[in-house]
């Protein structure tokens, strides 16, 4: 059947019409918001490159959560920026370093909210590479060892779910030995399973005071070119015990989430990542995109490419937008 039987405009010709044949919806369920932590007391420091987002300290993230959960924000993620950085990360695994401080009074206020752990060194690092560097080259295998002394104070502070993002070969099955070990077989890794090296990152390494201070993460992150590869990450990831898989950054690879999903069949995770944040609000502060609009188009984007799970610095927005 083609024209004039068919009609496709026939559903599209009113609000009530259009929605009972929406494929997809968007809700607040599936969104996770990351927040940096910082030590200090009442601090609140603007992120110049993501206008909305800040550098807080422990008593300004629970405000912040506590406004998020209330909306109906169930996860955030976080990223801790401590207080001193050296060779060996050695705030990364503290155990009562930034984020295990951060998540413990997130646990105490407010029980009910998923708090996940972000785990890697670069922002723990002086030379900010997401591992331990020896002759100008970033070791495997001793960083999995810290990446695992870190998953291990973060369960041990309470923390919901680990998510280690470092790109490191091995590092999810040493995570789940080490949780296991410690007695925390009930703790689910969420792995940066397909991570590529990109631009988009920019924003969020001004956040975490954590550029590269030499040379480029290309050497563990993937190369943006390659699809079978990210399916080879996922699938070694699963292996090695991931409960999550993520796809990162977000709105390039849309086909790596559908292909992930359709494959593994697992729960999938994309990160709306702090440049694409960035783009759409530097685009809406000019007036020249309408940023609510946009904003629910490309989170819509990514439930219909398949994912099940969306970490965007919008989280706490785009729950005021659709509503409670
Ligand atoms: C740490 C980490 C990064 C991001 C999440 N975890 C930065 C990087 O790999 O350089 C990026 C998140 C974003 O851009 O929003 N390795």
């Amino acid at each position: 059947m083609r024209f004039p039987q068919v009609r496709p405009r026939r559903l599209r010709q009113n609000p009530v019409l259009r929605a009972l044949v929406r494929e997809t919806e968007l809700s607040v369920s599936h969104l996770v918001q990351p927040l940096f932590v910082r030590p200090g007391k009442k601090i609140r420091n603007p992120i110049g490159s993501m206008p909305g987002q800040f550098q807080l300290s422990v008593d300004e993230l629970v405000r912040e959560a506590t406004a998020a959960h209330k909306l109906g924000v169930p996860a955030v993620i976080l990223f801790g920026i401590p207080e001193r950085k050296d060779e060996r990360a050695s705030g990364a695994y503290a155990a009562n370093g930034i984020v295990p401080q951060a998540v413990r009074a997130l646990k105490k206020e407010l029980p009910e909210l998923l708090v996940i752990c972000d785990v890697c060194l670069c922002e723990y690092m002086s030379h900010g590479h997401c591992g331990i560097v020896h002759g100008g080259r970033v070791l495997n295998d001793p960083t999995v060892k810290l990446l695992t002394k870190a998953a291990v104070a973060y369960a041990e502070a309470g923390a919901d779910i680990i998510a280690p993002s470092d790109m490191m070969d091995g590092r999810v099955a040493a995570i789940r030995a080490g949780l296991d070990a410690g007695g925390f077989a009930e703790t689910p890794i969420m792995s940066y399973a397909a991570k590529f090296a990109s631009a988009f990152y920019g924003p969020f390494r001004e956040a975490a005071e954590s550029p590269p201070q030499f040379g480029d993460r290309k050497s563990y992150q993937m190369d943006y070119a390659n699809a079978a590869e990210a399916l080879r990450e996922v699938a070694l990831d699963i292996e090695e015990g991931a409960d999550i898989v993520m796809v990162k950054p977000g709105l390039p690879y849309l086909d790596l989430i559908w292909r992930v999903k359709e494959k593994f069949g697992y729960p999938v995770a994309v990160y709306n990542v702090s440049g694409e944040y960035a783009m759409v609000k530097a685009a809406a502060l000019k007036g020249w995109v309408d940023e609510r609009q946009c904003v629910l188009e490309l989170l819509t984007g990514f439930r219909r490419a398949g994912a099940d799970i969306i970490l965007t610095y919008w989280a706490t927005a785009a729950a005021r937008w659709l509503g409670r």
